[in-house]
């Protein structure tokens, strides 16, 4: 460990030698002090994510796991997934600061190993029939359009009793879970729970329909910040901001930022988002990430439905919720 020593800078001669000893000193204490340059400063005067605008396309990931299904057996992996790994240097598998997507894949008849963690997770379905989580027991259906979410700490394992191919996108708060050190993780020790019991209506379970519904009733905000939007924000999922926003053909949102992170997941509709200096063009079932402070909006090419995770839960509970808009 080094202190980068600024002695001379703080005091001049015999007083610098005994500041010097007291850095090397410092040292040895396991600490560093507070009046030294450092490599990497410890406050700077506004966020800047190490995090990058991204998009992924679902054609092309779809296809990756098109081919994947002959390739990787669910009989013996965990998940069939492609996790939308930030591209910086330095980083494995997180979307954003604290959150990360997959898309994941299953084939007609196959299951998908019952497990639980620390982490939250929820699923947008973007095409699928005949599939079905069961969580602690309970059996619920996971058809296209539907959201659904996975408290942390629930067994949960999906399986497939439709014709086609399944894809959706899962989306989890991991890289919090591995900021803050809390994880567990647990297999089910006979591989499947077995289903106790069956809901088609859950408070887990947003139905395609009943989302419809609710953004039938919703209203664009008045200041443009967004068109008809529905928070499905739950209790038992504290750190996740969940929302479903529509956009109507030629509709945009103002530029906008905030301290929080997203990751956006198009449900329906063609369209455009300028994020910071990116502008990604979007379809029906693309991923695009929103790092912290960056400025964003989005602009619909036709009628569109947004869904959007993001960590404003945690920035409002840590009293770090700034929003502004241009
Ligand atoms: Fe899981």
């Amino acid at each position: 460990m080094t202190t980068g020593g600024q002695a001379g800078k703080v005091a001049a001669g015999r007083g610098g030698e005994r500041l010097a000893a007291l850095e090397r000193q410092a040292v040895e204490l396991a600490t560093t002090p507070g009046w030294i340059d450092r490599p990497q400063p410890i406050f700077w005067s506004e966020p800047r994510s190490v995090f990058q605008p991204a998009h992924w396309s679902y054609l092309e990931i779809r296809g990756a796991l098109e081919e994947a299904a002959g390739l990787v057996d669910l009989s013996l992996a965990e998940r069939r997934i492609l996790a939308l790994r930030n591209p910086f240097a330095a980083n494995n598998f997180a979307t954003t600061r604290t959150l990360s997507c997959s898309y994941q894949y299953m084939l007609p008849g196959e299951m998908a190993s019952t497990h639980r963690h620390a982490s939250h997770a929820l699923r947008v379905m973007l095409d699928a029939r005949g599939t079905y989580s069961i969580v602690d027991g309970v059996r619920m259906p996971m058809e296209t359009g539907d959201i659904v979410l996975t408290p942390g700490g629930c067994w949960h394992g999906h399986g497939h009793d439709g014709d086609e191919p399944a894809c959706w996108v899962d989306g989890l708060d991991i890289p919090l879970t591995h900021l803050l050190e809390p994880m567990f993780f647990e297999a089910y020790p006979q591989r499947h729970m077995a289903a106790s019991s069956w809901a088609d209506v859950s408070p887990f379970r947003f139905r395609a329909d009943d989302i419809a519904g609710r953004l039938d009733a919703a209203v664009a905000q008045p200041d443009g910040l967004s068109g008809p939007r529905i928070d499905l924000t739950s209790a038992q999922m504290p750190s996740m901001g969940i929302a479903v926003e529509r956009l109507g053909a030629g509709i945009g949102t103002r530029r906008q930022r905030s301290t929080a992170s997203r990751c956006v997941v198009v449900m329906a509709g063609e369209g455009e988002s300028k994020v910071g200096e990116c502008t990604f063009p979007w379809r029906r079932g693309d991923t695009f990430a929103v790092p912290g402070w960056v400025w964003y909006e989005h602009l619909a090419r036709s009628d569109a439905q947004l869904f959007e995770l993001s960590d404003e839960p945690v920035m409002k509970m840590c009293g770090y919720w700034r929003h502004e808009a241009a």
